[in-house]
């Protein structure tokens, strides 16, 4: 058994050492030249590109979470109105789908009962569906128009990690792609993106690399009941993922909240001792991250600063300093989020949970 998780105690380790290979593989033979190219893999013409007026991300758990970096990451380089939404709400409200939307579903294993029903929904009212899904021949990739695998390889642990950012790969290479043919950002500034994603594989081996620290504020966390995730922008969204990594396996009851949103409830729930960890990896909204933080360590909380490598602010008002490499502050997630991945992790361990298999959650959910 041990030599089928590759010599790791845990498939969840595995899979998550497993990502810079994930995020190559999923690269690889995308981009020529310096340039995105996805022709050979999706059918929507230059025409129709042109002409998308809206689109839907559509998807369960983590994959939702991915959907949620695809919001930023798409509007900010596409300029599309794109909405992102949990498949079994999207199913039952009637969106508002025209001709022009595309909607886009991410599944890992292609197979989620009402991801996959929102995609019949959707392509009933008579929009074009592009899957973005980690498993060729799985019916999300049989009933899409347009499919881009993930080559994370297969996932076992039933806390996706590999899959989640091998998904941001995907849509980062589909929002350059979409911004070249619809001419929304110079080819200076993609090609500058495209060095930034093949950067990428090398950056996520440098988080792995030591993560003794992570380790020991993982275990301190795994005497708490209560913890927060605090971010901004994007950082919300990987604080979103975090959270959910957390309760999934270590039953640890832990929120995410957007840090500007604090004062207006979470804020009555920080006293003395309960961990919070705060993204800070968003340098345009830096200073508005570093006072939000400033107020939850006033209120006594045991603070875990995620920051990006060269930070001198953070530690004066954290109490421990966990630093990520710089890249494009629009592909930060891709690292931001594996420091999250360790701590549910060795907080998991350090509480002797089932690791690959929590309690009550399947890794594929195939019926309603
Ligand atoms: C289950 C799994 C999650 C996963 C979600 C969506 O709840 O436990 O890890 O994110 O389904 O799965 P999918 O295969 O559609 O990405």
């Amino acid at each position: 058994v041990t030599a089928e998780k590759g010599g790791y105690d845990h498939f969840m380790l595995k899979e998550i050492y497993e990502q810079p290979k994930a995020i190559r593989d999923t690269m690889a033979g995308r981009v020529k030249d310096g340039q995105v190219d996805l022709s050979r893999e999706i059918g929507l013409s230059e025409d129709q590109i042109n002409k998308i007026e809206r689109i839907h991300i559509v998807a369960c758990g983590t994959a939702y979470h991915a959907g949620l970096v695809g919001k930023y990451v798409i509007e900010d380089l596409v300029r599309i109105p794109v909405e992102t939404d949990i498949a079994s709400e999207y199913r039952y409200r009637n969106p508002i789908i025209t001709p022009n939307t595309l909607v886009v579903v991410i599944s890992q294993s292609g197979e989620t009962a009402d991801t996959l029903a929102a995609l019949r929904e959707a392509k009933k009212a008579g929009a074009r569906v592009l899957a973005i899904t980690n498993v060729v021949g799985s019916s999300v990739a049989r009933e899409a128009d347009d499919v881009i695998i993930t080559w994370a390889g297969p996932e076992i642990a039933v806390a996706s990690t590999k899959a989640y950012t091998s998904q941001l790969i995907a849509i980062y290479l589909l929002g350059a792609y979409f911004a070249r043919i619809r001419g929304t950002r110079a080819e200076n500034e993609l090609a500058h993106i495209v060095t930034a994603l093949q950067q990428l594989p090398e950056k996520a081996d440098q988080v792995l690399s030591d993560t003794t620290s992570i380790q020991e504020f993982a275990q301190e966390i795994a005497r708490h009941e209560d913890l927060f995730f605090l971010g901004r922008g994007l950082d919300y969204a990987v604080a979103l993922e975090g959270s959910l990594k957390l309760k999934e396996i270590t039953y640890i009851h832990s929120e995410a909240y957007a840090a500007g949103e604090l004062k207006h409830g979470t804020l009555a729930l920080i006293e003395e001792g309960v961990p919070v960890i705060s993204l800070a990896t968003q340098e345009a909204i830096y200073d508005k991250m570093v006072s939000n933080i400033i107020e939850v360590k006033a209120r006594g909380a045991r603070v875990l600063g995620l920051a990006l490598e060269g930070d001198q602010e953070l530690h004066k008002s954290v109490d421990r300093v966990f630093t990520i490499p710089k890249t494009l502050p629009l592909l930060t997630p891709v690292l931001a989020v594996i420091p999250l991945q360790l701590i549910a992790y060795y907080a998991c361990v350090s509480r002797g949970y089932d690791v690959d298999k929590p309690r009550n959650l399947a890794k594929s959910v195939t019926v309603e």
